[in-house]
């Protein structure tokens, strides 16, 4: 069980939530679609980019709470395939972020023992961006702790894609022609094979979508939306929507 003062200081509302939390039935896999950070700019009359900046504080305080509650595996979605059609500049800005977050916070992540990865076709991101996840991810794979799962030029039906499409590599090499396709190839083809699917999905800033993000793992997920934009989403947020998953009564379409 994880050493509650840690997480939160004794008496404020995230330990209160800390002690309604049963520690045995955590959810596994949470992942998180970071939304609301241009509004959060605009409410504040401040540049679109200034959002994603105050967002970072945000998965900052994710991460770090996730790993020390025993989270197995956090998944969040940074850059999804259709956000190529921002301007330019956001999009600078936003590989210029993801580039400095792990610049900054390498340390603390090997720290933390959190190994780092990937999801989407990172092939396609710039050369130097795709330099500073390849160190991330070598100066971790050893670490045993949370995985810490970015998203990046991801989209799950593109993902489905590539899926069918590494099948049919795998067939055309082995032969196989007689392969039976059943969810679990599917599930081992996917960028998140040899992960469990999420048991809980949060969205932020109160849009009621899936925006593409992890169609095939989400399945059976509880959903958990809350109308705070990313960049105000705390801790206490986090562990709200781990007490609001433990009410729910996951049937699996049984009874
Ligand atoms: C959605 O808000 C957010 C994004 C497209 C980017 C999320 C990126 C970060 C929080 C920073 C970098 C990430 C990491 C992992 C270091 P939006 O721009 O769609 O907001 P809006 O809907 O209010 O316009």
């Amino acid at each position: 069980m994880a050493n509650l003062e840690e997480i939160a200081p004794r008496g404020s509302r995230g330990y209160s939530l800390l002690q309604a939390i049963d520690f045995d039935r955590l959810p596994q896999h949470i992942a998180v679609i970071m939304d609301g950070n241009g509004r959060w700019a605009a409410a504040r009359r401040l540049p679109r980019v200034a959002g994603h900046r105050a967002g970072i504080a945000s998965v900052k305080e994710v991460v770090e709470t996730s790993a020390r509650l025993g989270i197995r595996v956090l998944t969040l979605y940074a850059f999804s395939v259709e956000n190529w059609k921002r301007p330019k500049s956001e999009i600078s800005t936003l590989m210029s972020l993801l580039k400095e977050y792990l610049q900054k916070e390498l340390s603390s992540i090997i720290k933390n023992n959190i190994r780092f990865c990937t999801i989407g076709r990172v092939n396609d991101l710039a050369p130097d961006i795709q330099q500073s996840l390849q160190k991330a991810i070598a100066e971790t794979s050893q670490n045993n702790g949370m995985i810490m799962n970015i998203a990046l030029n991801y989209g799950g039906r593109a993902e489905l894609v590539d899926a069918f499409q590494s099948i049919m590599r795998q067939v055309a090499q082995n032969g196989h022609r007689d392969t039976v396709i059943t969810e679990q190839l599917i599930s081992d083809h996917l960028y998140t094979s040899g992960l469990d699917d999420p048991d809980l999905l949060i969205r932020t800033s109160g849009e009621m979508r899936i925006s593409n993000f992890l169609l095939w793992q989400i399945a059976y997920a509880e959903i958990w939306m809350t109308p705070v934009y990313w960049p105000d989403f705390r801790r206490e947020h986090l562990l709200q929507a781990i007490v609001d998953y433990q009410k729910r009564d996951r049937r699996y379409g049984g009874l």
